[in-house]
């Protein structure tokens, strides 16, 4: 497993880390056990949970009891259900509120029975509460010891120069991460957020790698998706497009030519793209997270990327 810096900061992640959305919503407590202990046999040191994935941050504090040392917890607040008394209340939807913010926080930390969160992350912007409170209310976290690092996800290229812009004019603590759909499925991120990220050393953790699952091969042209799979189990029958399958099938035809992986594409490809820090792929087994951690170190060379660049450009999100 290779290592590097999320974005500018001092955070060394593995290139490879996990998504654990699945442990809330489609796996049980010991499922979720096997693809946390696969992927910590398999060096990811990154796991990635929020407190609005259902079970998932209690069990990952769960199974990560006695590994606490070795892997970086990177979290999120602010997308819970907004019907009050779910989850960290709806605080009137301002959840990127001083108050909102410090309730979430020690939510989190207790379900993760940590003392502290190693990237905390704003899940998506919030257009009630002006930035400089956020980062305000993120900066005492800091100061506190309760969390290491803060990130940002969904945000816009304009929002993350706006963050950027007032961290370094309040003096508060800056985001070092942003998390966008970024896959060879959807690039749209390439317009105006990598741009911005490149610009104040921002590391990307791409969500939605795999087009949930599309870039892995399992699903084919005018075939059901396999009983099981997240596109049959969860209904995401539309995301079988045309356009999609245009694009997998040339992708795979460049992977054969060079004797890889469409998952090796997918996961080794992305995570050579600028401002890439780690591919956080999710899993349902430990098989499939065993065979991502192969597929990240997979290194193209500028021919390569210049031939997937042309494949893929221009195209719609696909899921
Ligand atoms: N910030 C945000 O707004 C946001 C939004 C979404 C996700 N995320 C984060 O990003 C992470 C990654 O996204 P994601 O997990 O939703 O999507 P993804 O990584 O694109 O796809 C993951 C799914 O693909 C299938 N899969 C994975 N590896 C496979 C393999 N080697 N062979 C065959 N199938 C495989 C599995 O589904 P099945 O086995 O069920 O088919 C798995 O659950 C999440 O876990 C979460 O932490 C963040």
């Amino acid at each position: 497993m290779d290592f590097r810096r999320l974005g500018a900061s001092g955070l060394a992640v593995s290139v490879v880390g996990l998504g654990t959305n699945n442990f809330g919503m489609k796996l049980d407590l010991e499922q979720s056990r096997a693809v946390t202990h696969a992927a910590l046999d398999a060096g990811i040191t990154l796991f990635d949970t929020s407190d609005s994935y259902g079970a998932s941050e209690a069990r990952l504090g769960e199974i990560l009891q006695g590994h606490r040392d070795d892997v970086l917890i990177a979290t999120k607040f602010g997308s819970d259900a907004s019907a009050r008394g779910n989850g960290n209340g709806a605080d009137w939807d301002a959840r990127g509120s001083r108050r909102y913010v410090r309730k979430a926080v020690e939510a989190s930390l207790r379900r993760l029975r940590t003392d502290w969160i190693d990237l905390y992350q704003i899940h998506r912007p919030d257009p009630l509460t002006p930035i400089e409170e956020t980062l305000d209310a993120l900066s005492d976290l800091v100061r506190e010891g309760k969390v290491r690092y803060v990130g940002h996800s969904n945000f816009t290229g304009f929002q993350i120069a706006h963050a950027e812009w007032t961290a370094r004019t309040t003096g508060s603590v800056r985001f070092v991460s942003a998390q966008n759909s970024y896959s060879w499925l959807d690039r749209a991120v390439e317009a105006d957020v990598v741009p911005a990220l490149q610009e104040y050393g921002i590391g990307m953790l791409p969500y939605f790698p795999l087009a949930s699952g599309l870039l892995t091969g399992k699903y084919r042209r005018g075939e059901a998706p396999p009983k099981g799979s997240r596109i049959e189990a969860w209904g995401m029958g539309s995301a079988l497009t045309d356009r999609a399958f245009d694009v997998i099938e040339k992708l795979e035809a460049y992977a054969a030519e060079r004797g890889v992986t469409l998952l090796d594409v997918a996961m080794g490809g992305l995570a050579a793209q600028p401002t890439v820090s780690s591919v956080i792929a999710g899993a349902t087994t430990p098989e499939q997270v065993r065979a991502n951690v192969a597929a990240g170190s997979w290194t193209p060379t500028a021919e390569d990327l210049s031939a997937l660049d042309e494949i893929t450009s221009g195209l719609p999100p696909a899921a």
